[in-house]
């Protein structure tokens, strides 16, 4: 089968790979429909990732029908339509009890397209499928399910949910890649009173506008930090989301929160930032971090069904499987190319 294979840093290619098997009772095989490529992929491109072997076929997210069935899945059978989830999990192990789906004792958590051959191919192997695997709900669109993967999740889990948002708050959301923007469309059910993105692009500050942003600022400003208070008031905001994962991201957030305010990093790190902890230690934020569970999946999916938020806007371009490594070249120049999120067709 034909597979996007990480082979180093800035190595990637699309190869002939063998066909995954059933290796556990508990795994399925999917025959991928639609697959995409995640910021998070691109830092494994850029080198960002240290567990990641060569020879691994990259991908997280996507939708297919299962071809094959292990003979303890009770959940799915050959032919069913899923949405695979990019945490996978077994469910009963003292995490997954807790819904700490994302480090699952038994060997689940991010694994696909990190730890064990992922999605950006024409079959993949989930393990715990029950637990790993949801089914679409008809109303959903095949392309708007690709973005509950993962995601509509990270944003909503990390992002909002962590960053404890409320009625009325005040939320900066620093980077508006599909992570951002998703956080940006799931922090609206609760209402905040300013909403406001950052970013370094202007088309995607034009898009989070339309998505329901308050208010849109360009992070290379000069006066930056002066504009947001000028927004959500001197002395910051309830709730700051970093959805980058680089040094200047975190440490705009680390300047913009109000005392008892809550800063949720969502973005992969790579390397160290500064925590200023001279200046935060009396301001009693709450400050949290994480992988995302998708404990929330099967809420978001009826949200979605029930059209509560609109995605569609997040999908800018679509590639054959064939055509992936074009697909790699516009998401990693997404600001030139006007990209956002990418359908991988196969
Ligand atoms: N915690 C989790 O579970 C989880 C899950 C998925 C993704 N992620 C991470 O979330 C982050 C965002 O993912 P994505 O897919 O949206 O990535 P992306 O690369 O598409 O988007 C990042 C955005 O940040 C903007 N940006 C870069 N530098 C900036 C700066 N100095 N100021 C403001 N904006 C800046 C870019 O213009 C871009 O719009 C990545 O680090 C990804 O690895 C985390
Ligand atoms: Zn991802
Ligand atoms: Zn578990």
């Amino acid at each position: 089968m034909k597979a996007l294979v990480y082979n180093g840093d800035h190595a990637i290619a699309l190869e002939e790979k063998p066909m995954p098997k059933i290796i556990d009772p508990t795994d399925v095989i999917v025959k991928m429909s639609k697959t995409t490529i995640c910021g998070t992929d691109l830092g494994i491109y850029k080198g960002k990732n240290l567990y990641m072997k060569p020879g691994t076929i990259l991908g997280h997210e996507g939708i297919g029908i299962i071809e094959e069935a292990g003979e303890n899945v009770t959940s799915f059978k050959k032919g069913d339509k899923v949405l695979i989830s990019c945490i996978t999990s077994c469910g009963s192990c003292e995490n997954c009890k807790k819904q700490l789906y994302s480090h699952c004792k038994n060997g689940g958590g991010w694994i696909l397209g990190h730890l064990i051959d992922g999605t950006q191919a024409e079959y993949v192997r989930i393990p715990f499928a029950d637990n790993s695997l949801y089914k679409i709900p008809p109303q959903i669109d095949d392309e708007i399910a690709v973005l509950l993967s993962d995601i509509l999740p990270t944003g909503h889990e990390i992002g909002v949910q962590y960053g404890q948002v409320k009625p009325g708050e005040t939320v900066v959301i620093v980077g508006g890649g599909p992570v951002g923007m998703s956080a940006l469309l799931t922090a609206q059910f609760y209402s905040p009173s300013k909403l406001v993105m950052v970013d370094l692009d202007d088309n995607r500050l034009a898009l989070a506008k339309e998505l329901g942003a308050t208010h849109a600022i360009n992070s290379s400003a000069a006066n930056l930090l002066d504009q947001i208070k000028e927004i959500v008031g001197e002395d910051g905001c309830d709730v700051a989301i970093e959805a980058v994962g680089v040094p200047p991201t975190w440490n705009i957030c680390q300047k913009i929160v109000k005392p008892g305010g809550h800063i949720a990093n969502v973005g992969v790190h790579g390397q160290k930032v500064d925590f200023e902890i001279q200046d935060l230690w009396i301001k009693n934020l709450t400050i949290t971090t994480g992988l995302v569970n998708t404990n929330t999946t099967p809420m978001l999916l009826k949200t979605v069904a029930a059209d509560k938020i609109d995605l569609s806007k997040m999908i800018t371009h679509r590639f054959k499987l064939d055509e992936i490594m074009a697909a790699y070249d516009v998401f990693l120049n997404a600001s030139r190319e006007k990209a956002m999120k990418i359908i991988i067709n196969n």
